[in-house]
């Protein structure tokens, strides 16, 4: 779509949003729907994966940034402030240099991947690392609006997750329907909630005519939901999902409910090699957006998911982010002289 603008300007009458406000909007959404060979043949269903890493700052969240920030410029804000794993960080720095307004961000100290770190700060965020966790900053973050002339844009934000729900929106407009199964991860729980919310509004109007089954899925070390309760101490290599206090925990827990589907979580090592098996076919996701894909298998290993049904994995995030774990697990690159006899040794010709 050679005139897409971004989710504001495709989906404006879903949005509620006033028509004279100045859209704030770095062209995100319309991300691509990869059909899975590999995955569809091991499980026996149409898999796609829809890579929402291909956003303009490398994860779902500009769909609701976009709305957070265009709503928050609209009501005449000068500063935002978001606690973050690192992708929220990232995409209300980039939001707000292009409004010009001041960015805050808290991340937990040490804990949040390096490309995501240094794009809130390339955008010119206010960084401040937290000597705690995601769920510690989240509250201290919840705590300063209100008495400070500062917006939160976590997911908290209304608009935000108004803005998140065009993902299905999008997912129905390429099937022509709704997919039979929906797998996404969990963090924070308000993008499972959008989604949710945007299949039931598509369904209400008439535009589907059907509901997906909605799987959520936590690590294992970090899986609130799964447990049923709060853990204060959440661990995970997918720092991105690294959270024991989710704020949208009831929206999870409806959309689970309500379309016969679950929140389950996977291990790290499952999650690991999710990672590994998506980029061999061509797609670099990071961790976290790996999880739905270890998800895929263990539900389709335990004869959940009926075959030949149509399931959408959304990868939330770019492989990008966090290059470590691509590098780490990698044969070393051969470093040869730069003369053709000798890269034409090396490869073996
Ligand atoms: N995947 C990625 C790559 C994420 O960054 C997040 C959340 C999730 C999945 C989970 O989505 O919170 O709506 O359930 N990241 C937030 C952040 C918490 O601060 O960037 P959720």
């Amino acid at each position: 779509m050679g005139s897409w603008k971004g989710i504001i300007d495709h989906y404006r009458p879903r949005l509620e949003m006033d028509d004279n406000a100045p859209v704030i909007s770095l062209g995100e959404g319309n991300t691509p729907m990869i059909l899975s060979e590999r995955l569809s043949e091991r499980t026996g269903l149409e898999v796609y994966l829809k890579f929402e890493g291909m956003n303009p700052t490398g994860s779902f969240k500009d769909r609701g940034m976009t709305m957070a920030i265009t709503k928050a410029v609209a009501n005449g804000a000068k500063a935002v402030v978001c606690a973050s794993t690192g992708n929220t960080s990232a995409s209300a720095a980039a939001y707000s240099a292009k409004a010009g307004i001041l960015c805050v961000v808290l991340i937990p100290a040490g804990n949040v991947a390096s490309g995501k770190l240094a794009q809130a700060l390339v955008h010119g965020a206010k960084v401040v690392e937290v000597r705690g966790n995601f769920d510690q900053a989240f509250e201290i973050t919840r705590k300063l609006e209100g008495p400070y002339p500062i917006v939160v844009v976590n997911s908290t934000n209304p608009h935000r997750l108004l803005g998140q729900k065009t993902g299905a929106f999008e997912i129905c407009d390429r099937l022509e329907r709704a997919p039979d199964y929906h797998i996404i991860p969990v963090g924070n729980a308000g993008n499972i909630t959008s989604y949710w919310n945007g299949y039931n509004e598509y369904h209400a109007d008439g535009i589907t005519d059907s509901l997906p089954q909605m799987f959520g899925f936590q690590a294992a070390g970090s899986a609130p939901i799964v447990l049923g309760h709060p853990v204060d101490q959440p661990k995970t290599i997918a720092t991105a999902i690294r959270i024991g206090h989710p704020a949208s925990w009831d929206g999870a827990l409806r959309a689970a409910r309500e379309s016969g589907g679950e929140i389950r979580s996977v291990t790290d090592k499952a999650i690991l090699e999710a990672y590994r098996m998506i980029a061999s076919e061509g797609v670099f996701a990071e961790l976290a957006s790996s999880a739905p894909v270890a998800g895929l298998l263990q539900l389709s290993a335990q004869g959940r998911l009926e075959r030949g049904k149509t399931v959408v994995c959304i990868l939330t995030g770019h492989g990008l982010k966090d290059p470590s774990w691509a590098i780490s697990g990698a044969p070393k690159p051969i470093q040869v002289d730069a003369e053709i006899d000798v890269v034409a040794q090396a490869l073996g010709f």
